[in-house]
């Protein structure tokens, strides 16, 4: 089925409420991603990118967060895809807009927690040891950046915070 990638409108809240529960079930709260949520990030409604269905139900949300680590940087996450719709390329279809997006508004890199498997695919590579740390335990195979820009990731270091503007 034919799906068209949009920024985050406000009436799209409650459906991504819903693809998020769906998709990746109870203990969605505990990931430490959420801590960096929580911490302060601030959320980037033009950099989100959903993804609506023929019927013009979202089926699928990767969220933008505006964050801080010696420099500005974009978090990415949540991702998630309807299990109805999932396996059918629409999950990195997401994560590559929203990165064009980043890339797009002259922002620094990406930083983002997940399995390099999927996410190598765009580009993104492990955060060197050191560089880098989040507020919670994560495996640090899983702490993954892209740069945005030649350099954009020299001076990133220290813990995800929230921006300082
Ligand atoms: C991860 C997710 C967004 C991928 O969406 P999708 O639309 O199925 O992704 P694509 O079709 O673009 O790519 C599918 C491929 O991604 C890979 N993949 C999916 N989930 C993966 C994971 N957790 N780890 C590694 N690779 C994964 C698989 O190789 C899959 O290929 P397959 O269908 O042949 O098995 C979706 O599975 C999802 O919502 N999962 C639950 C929430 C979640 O885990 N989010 C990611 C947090 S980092």
């Amino acid at each position: 089925m034919a799906n068209t990638l949009i920024a985050e409108k406000p009436e799209h809240h409650d459906a991504i409420e819903r693809v998020l529960a769906r998709a990746f079930g109870p203990g969605r709260y505990a990931k430490t991603s959420e801590r960096v949520r929580e911490r302060g990030a601030i959320l980037e409604p033009t950099l989100t990118r959903v993804a609506l269905n023929e019927a013009g139900d979202v089926v699928g949300v990767c969220r933008i967060w505006r964050v801080e680590a010696g420099e500005p940087l974009y978090f990415l996450g949540p991702l998630a895809v309807d299990p109805s719709e999932q396996s059918a390329g629409l999950g990195l279809a997401l994560v590559r807009d929203a990165v064009a997006a980043c890339r797009a508004s002259g922002g620094n890199g990406v930083v983002l927690v997940g399995a390099e498997r999927f996410f190598r695919a765009v580009g993104f590579t492990p955060v060197p040891a050191g560089r880098l740390s989040m507020p919670g335990p994560v495996d640090g195979a899983r702490c993954l950046w892209l740069a945005l820009r030649p350099g954009g990731l020299d001076k990133v270091h220290g813990e995800l915070s929230a921006p300082n503007d």
